[in-house]
C-alpha cells in the first residue's frame, strides 16, 4: 500500500472504493454496516446518501440485503492480507444469513468466533427475552493470523483469585500436571465480551444512535493486529474505528457514503491528533454543492457554521439551524438570485424568534434581497446577513471567523431526532433532487 493511502477517508458507495485498493493490502477489516431490518429505519445523518442505500436494499427483503453485502465482502476478502482478520458487526436479524454467506466467501474453516457484545440497556417486551447483545462474526483469511492476547486480558474474577490462594492441582488418570496457577498478566478473555454502550455521559458521545464504543474498538484493535498496521473500516460512520486505530499506532483508512459522516470524521480525527487526514471525493466545489441533494446541502452548512440544526416541524418559519457562537437563526436555500421576500420573511422569523440577527445561505441574491437587507439594518430591525456558498467555501461562516482560530471546537452532535427527516421526507427530497438534476 503507497504511503498516501493511509490516513484517509473515502466518501464513497465502498463498492466502488474497495474495488480500487490494491489486493492483499490490509491487516484488520471491522466493518458495522446498517443493520437489516425490514420494518425499522433509523435515520442516522438525516442526509440522502443513507436513503438512496436504504431503498435499494431493503425493499426486496433479506436476499437483496445479504447480497448486497456479499458483493462488499468480496471486495473485503481480495484487498485483507493472507495473514489478515476481518470482523463483521451485526445483530439478530441477519446474523445467520451473513454467516453463511461469510463462510462461502471466507470458506468456513476459518470463522474463529462469534463475539457476543453484551451491554445494558432499557426497554423490554412482555412477550420475550430482552433484547440485549450484538453479535461479531470473526474470520481469517488463512490459516496464520495475528491474535495478541496479552494487551487485551482481563482481570480474573475475585472467586477464582481466592481459590488459586490454595494449592490446585490437576492430575489426569495417573498423569499429574503440577500445580496450577494463574496467568499473572490476566485472563484470556472468552467470546461473550460486557461493554457499556456509549454512555449519555461519555466524553466521546456525539449522540449517533450507531456509535459504537472505544472499548470494543480498542479489544479488536490489539488483539487482531500490530502497531503499524494497516486497519480498514469501509463503514466508517462518526469513525470509531479510525480514532482507535489512531491512537494504538496502526494505519488506517475509513469508507463512508455521508458526507455528513466524512466531516464529522475528518474533525474528530482532528482532536485525537490526526491532523493531515486526507478526504477524497467530498464536495468542495460550488458546481458539487449545487448537485447535492437538499437534505445533504442544509447538512454541510450547518456544519460549517458548527451549528445545530432546528427541529424540523416547530412552525419556526423556515429556521433551519442557528449559529454557533450567537445560535443566530440560519436558513438554508439551495438556490440561485434568491430575491426580496425572502429576506422580508426571514426578518420575520427572526424578529418572532427575539434575535436580533440572522443568516441566509444561497448560491446567490438578487438585488432586491441587498436592498431589503440594508433597509432592515437601517431602520434598526434584525440584521439579516447574506452569504453565499463561496463566501462560506473562501472565508467560513461569519460567526465562527475568530472561532476559526480555536481549536478546541466542539464536535457537532447527531440532530435530535425531533430534527431529524423523517425516511419519507428524504425520500421525497431525494426525488425532488433527482428531478433537478
Ligand atoms: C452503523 S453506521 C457505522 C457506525 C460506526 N461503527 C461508528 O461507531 O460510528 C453505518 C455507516 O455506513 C455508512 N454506509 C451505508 N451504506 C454505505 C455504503 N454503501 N458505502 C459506504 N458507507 C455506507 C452510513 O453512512 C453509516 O455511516
Amino acid at each position: 500500500m503507497r504511503d498516501e493511502e493511509h490516513g484517509v477517508i473515502y466518501c464513497d458507495d465502498n463498492i466502488q472504493r474497495l474495488a480500487l485498493l490494491p489486493r492483499e493490502s490490509v491487516d484488520l477489516i471491522y466493518l458495522d454496516p446498517p443493520f437489516f431490518s425490514n420494518r425499522h429505519y433509523e435515520v442516522i445523518w438525516g442526509d440522502e446518501a443513507e436513503i438512496r442505500s436504504f431503498e435499494d436494499r431493503w425493499e426486496g427483503g433479506i436476499q437483496v440485503y445479504v447480497s448486497w453485502m456479499r458483493e462488499r465482502v468480496l471486495e473485503m476478502h481480495r484487498v485483507l492480507k493472507n495473514t489478515g482478520s476481518f470482523y463483521l458487526h451485526c445483530d439478530w436479524h441477519a446474523v445467520h444469513y451473513l454467516k453463511q454467506m461469510c463462510d462461502e466467501v471466507f470458506g468456513e474453516q476459518h470463522f474463529q468466533n462469534e463475539v457476543i457484545w453484551y451491554y445494558r440497556g432499557a426497554g423490554v417486551s412482555p412477550r420475550r427475552w430482552a433484547r440485549r447483545h450484538d453479535n461479531i462474526l470473526f474470520y481469517s483469511k488463512d490459516k496464520e493470523w495475528t491474535f495478541n492476547v496479552d494487551p487485551v486480558r482481563e482481570e480474573y474474577a475475585q472467586a477464582t483469585k481466592e481459590r488459586f490462594k490454595h494449592y490446585i492441582g490437576n492430575v489426569r488418570g495417573d498423569q499429574d500436571f503440577g500445580l496450577q496457577t494463574l496467568n499473572p498478566k490476566g485472563k484470556h478473555p472468552d467470546d461473550v465480551w460486557e461493554i457499556s454502550i456509549v454512555a449519555p455521559s461519555a466524553r466521546d458521545r456525539l449522540g449517533y444512535p450507531t456509535q459504537k464504543p472505544e472499548e470494543l474498538m480498542r479489544r479488536i484493535i490489539l488483539a487482531s493486529s500490530n502497531p503499524g498496521d494497516l486497519v480498514l473500516d469501509p463503514f466508517a460512520g462518526c469513525g470509531t474505528t479510525l480514532v482507535v486505530a489512531h491512537e494504538q499506532g496502526r494505519r488506517w483508512i475509513g469508507i463512508d457514503i455521508s458526507p455528513t459522516a466524512v466531516n464529522l470524521m475528518r474533525r474528530r480525527m482532528g482532536k485525537v491528533g490526526a491532523t493531515n487526514v486526507r478526504l477524497v471525493n467530498m464536495p468542495t466545489t460550488e458546481p458539487q454543492l449545487r448537485s447535492l441533494k437538499p437534505f445533504e446541502f442544509q447538512n454541510w452548512v450547518i456544519q460549517r457554521f458548527n451549528g445545530t440544526y432546528s427541529p424540523r416541524k416547530s412552525g419556526d418559519m423556515g429556521i433551519d439551524g442557528r449559529s454557533f457562537f450567537n445560535h443566530f437563526p440560519i436558513q438554508v436555500k439551495q438556490s440561485e438570485h434568491v430575491g426580496r421576500n425572502v429576506v422580508d420573511n426571514f426578518e420575520t422569523a427572526v424578529e418572532r424568534d427575539g434575535r436580533e440577527q440572522g443568516y441566509i445561505v444561497a448560491f446567490s441574491f438578487t438585488r432586491g434581497a441587498y436592498e431589503e437587507a440594508a433597509r432592515a439594518k437601517a431602520q434598526g430591525k434584525v440584521a439579516i446577513e447574506l452569504v453565499t456558498v463561496a463566501d462560506l467555501l473562501q472565508t467560513g461562516p461569519p460567526d465562527l471567523v475568530t472561532a476559526q482560530l480555536i481549536t478546541d471546537l466542539p464536535l457537532p452532535k447527531a440532530r435530535e431526532s425531533a430534527a431529524r427527516p423523517s425516511v419519507d421526507e428524504l425520500v421525497a427530497s431525494d426525488r425532488q433532487a433527482g428531478k433537478r438534476a
